[in-house]
């Protein structure tokens, strides 16, 4: 029996650090609200011609090296973005070309939000075990400053820019790396969390511009309630289908929105706060970014050992959710 692991992570974020304090002085706002209503504390920032290609071909090249491997050994790339360097193309062909990954290979981008890490995940992993491709590199990579209303309190605390990669291959061993992975969505929350203009329901125009709407716009707490429930939901049938129980996951990285989503998510799952990897405070929210930076992370502190049972959970904008299970 056959496995697909993970062979290498890596991750980028920019130099540029905003931090609360200064964010209070750009609208009406405290360090004390960030914290205590989402244990935020800072966030990278790209450069004003730093893309998002360029972010995740710094997290590549880590993952790349991580691996062992280079681009000319990548036959599958997946980018999951909603923050992609333009309509057209799409980002993988462009950090396909800035990589120099082979015109062979196959090349493209998925949208499910802050969910995109677990989709591409899932789509690799089954490529690569009915063989169709040998080696896969997924990518999450968002520059939402660029998509971040910075003139609305409400949401322009919340986000950040970051890139994470992992390389992917199949093992002949069975029990190790993917052991499971699931995906969901629920299209009736689509309202809840959107960038209105710009896509071909509302084209841009100077109206769509001076309305704001090419910016993100949120109804917080409804995508609160969904992203609590959602995740639980998620967790549990993950471990049901693969008989666990939460005292077998060493770790939980879950995706990092809110930590009061986070802690609810551990009261919920009766398991305690010290399992789950946090840097949201250091970061804000990375969308799709947010899981493969956090296990790059997580892998280089020595939070994950040889055997470890990881559980990656993940919600975002759609409302998409998902979860994998990994065994290092
Ligand atoms: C956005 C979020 C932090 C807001 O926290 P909340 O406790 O729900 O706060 P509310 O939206 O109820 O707002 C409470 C008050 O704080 C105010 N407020 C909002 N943002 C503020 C800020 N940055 N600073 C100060 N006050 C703020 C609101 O205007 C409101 O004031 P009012 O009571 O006078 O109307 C929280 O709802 C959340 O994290 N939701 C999930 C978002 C998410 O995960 N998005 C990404 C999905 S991938």
């Amino acid at each position: 029996m056959a496995s697909v692991i993970i062979a290498g992570v890596g991750s980028y974020a920019p130099e540029r650090i905003l931090t609360n304090e200064e964010l209070s002085k750009m609208v009406d706002t405290t360090d004390e609200w960030i914290r205590t209503r989402s244990g935020i504390g800072e966030r990278h920032i790209a450069a004003g011609n730093e893309a998002c290609s360029d972010m995740a071909v710094r997290a590549a090249t880590a993952a790349l090296a991580d691996a062992k491997m280079n681009a000319s050994d990548i036959d599958l790339l997946i980018i999951a973005t909603c923050t992609p360097d333009m309509p057209l193309p799409s980002t993988a062909c462009i950090v396909q070309h800035k990589l120099g990954i082979p015109a062979h290979a196959t090349c493209f981008d998925i949208s499910a939000a802050c969910s995109g890490f677990l989709y591409a995940l899932e789509i690799a992993y089954g490529q690569l075990l009915t063989n169709r491709y040998k080696r896969a590199l997924i990518i999450g990579a968002e520059k939402l400053s660029s998509v971040v209303d910075w003139s609305d309190r409400a949401t322009c605390v919340l986000f950040g820019d970051a890139a994470g990669a992992a390389v992917l291959i199949k093992v002949d061993q069975p029990g190790i790396g993917i052991i499971g992975s699931d995906l969901g969505a629920d299209g009736e929350f689509a309202d809840k969390l959107m960038i209105p203009a710009g896509g071909s329901s509302c084209p841009a125009s100077a109206q769509t511009v001076e309305g704001r709407q090419h910016f993100i716009r949120m109804n917080g707490r409804e995508v609160f309630k969904s992203a609590v429930r959602v995740m639980e939901t998620v967790s549990r049938e993950m471990m049901e289908q693969h008989q666990l129980t939460p005292d077998q996951i060493s770790l939980v990285i879950p995706h990092q929105a809110n930590i009061r989503i986070i802690e609810a998510l551990s009261a919920n799952l009766k398991m305690p706060m010290d399992k789950f990897y946090v840097n949201l405070d250091r970061y804000g929210n990375t969308s799709s970014a947010t899981i493969p930076l956090a296990l790059d992370e997580a892998r280089r502190s020595g939070r994950i050992k040889p055997g470890d049972l990881t559980l990656l959970v993940a919600f975002g904008a759609g409302l998409t959710y998902g979860a994998a299970l990994i065994r290092w």
